[in-house]
């Protein structure tokens, strides 16, 4: 087991300092010897290795526990080097990266002939993202490049939105972790698949449906999204995975708050267990849980999506057993947010 370094970013606001880019030109030079290290992104952080070294992709799922037939996102940093991992790369992909690149959005396209198949799960094709976040961007220019990297938790967890749980997950699994703080966006990047006839969302995320529509004439998306009673299997192999799921029993609650508080009062009262509420700063102070958590303001879908996973974290970590949460589902980016809840749930959900 490898001791991890922690290197701490100085910089404030993506201004790095010359101690910071000595310390990413380090870890570059790890993944260059094919070294894993967990880096932050605008969306969550990852664990990056050498997307072009068949070991290090063979290591990354190893650390995480991660089963080898779920790809991994290629990072890259410039628009440019899209066609050295990438082929058959559409007219369209160009105009989604100027309007969308840097940022949360990862494209699916034929893979390139030399990139390993240990790094695409065994695929044909390729996940391939340009992250917006400046240390993510310097860590892959310093690798020499590009970096595989799912986020950085162990396989069912939810993904880190901070060091403090990439340590609790990967100390002793990585070489180095670097501490950026606290993820600007706090879920996965959109997923689009540019290789069906119709581009067709995998995932969604930051980017939405209506951004991708400002675009493209027309986007589908994976009807297993939403409907866990779907027949087919989800397209992102990685989307049939009970993933992000707390240790407790988690349901979602739908319907009006004067509804909705009451219903779960009822259940979190005399009992045994410990229970927990997720819930918003208009309806928090009604709850009689244990553990009541306030995960952002209604009016801020932003705040919520940014809040959710570190919320799940912490609900296991105050050991509660049985938790329920209003339904935090709406527009833009609340749709990603629900899209996680559920799978978070198990689609355990009621209406009241
Ligand atoms: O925001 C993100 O995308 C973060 C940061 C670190 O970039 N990464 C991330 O990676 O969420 P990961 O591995 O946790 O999720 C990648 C998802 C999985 O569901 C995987 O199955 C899917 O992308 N995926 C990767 N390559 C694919 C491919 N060729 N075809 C379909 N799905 C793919
Ligand atoms: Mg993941």
């Amino acid at each position: 087991m490898p001791d991890t370094r922690i290197i701490r970013i100085e910089g404030v606001k993506g201004n790095l300092t010359d101690r910071d880019l000595a310390a990413i030109e380090e870890a570059g030079r790890i993944i260059r010897e094919g070294g894993l290290v967990a880096f932050p992104t605008e969306t969550v952080y990852g664990l990056g290795g050498d997307a072009f070294n068949p070991r290090s992709s063979s290591r990354i799922y190893a650390a995480k526990g991660r089963p080898s037939d779920n790809p991994l996102i290629v990072h890259i940093a410039d628009v440019a080097d899209l066609h050295r991992v990438a082929l058959s790369i559409p007219d369209v992909a160009y105009e989604l990266a100027d309007r969308f690149w840097p940022g949360p959005l990862t494209m699916i396209f034929r893979k390139k002939e030399d990139l390993p198949r240990e790094t695409t799960g065994g695929l044909d094709t390729v996940a391939v993202r340009l992250p917006s976040d400046p240390v993510a961007r310097a860590l892959i220019r310093a690798s020499g490049g590009f970096v595989a990297a799912p986020s950085a938790n162990l396989s069912g967890r939810p993904s880190p939105t901070s060091i403090r749980y990439v340590m609790e997950d990967l100390d002793g699994r990585v070489d180095a972790v670097i501490d950026g703080g606290d993820s600007l966006i706090g879920l996965e990047s959109s997923i689009l698949d540019l290789t069906s006839d119709v581009p067709m969302i995998l995932r969604p995320g930051a980017v939405t449906k209506e951004d991708f529509l400002t675009v493209l004439k027309e986007v589908a998306l994976d009807r297993t999204i939403y409907d866990d009673q779907s027949p087919e299997a989800p397209k992102a192999p990685g989307m049939k995975y009970r993933h992000y799921a707390p240790r407790g029993e988690l349901t979602i609650v739908h319907g009006e708050p004067d509804r909705v508080v009451p219903y779960i009062n009822e259940r979190t009262g005399a009992t045994d267990e410990i229970t927990g509420v997720i819930a918003t700063d208009e309806t928090g102070s009604r709850y009689h849980a244990d553990v009541v958590k306030n995960i952002g303001s209604r009016n801020d879908e932003y705040g919520i999506a940014q809040n959710l996973y570190r919320i799940l974290r912490e609900m296991d970590d105050e050991g509660v057993d049985r938790i329920y949460s209003e339904d935090l589902g709406g527009s833009g980016i609340a749709q990603a947010t629900m899209n996680r809840l559920l799978k978070a749930a198990g689609h355990k959900e009621v209406t009241v």
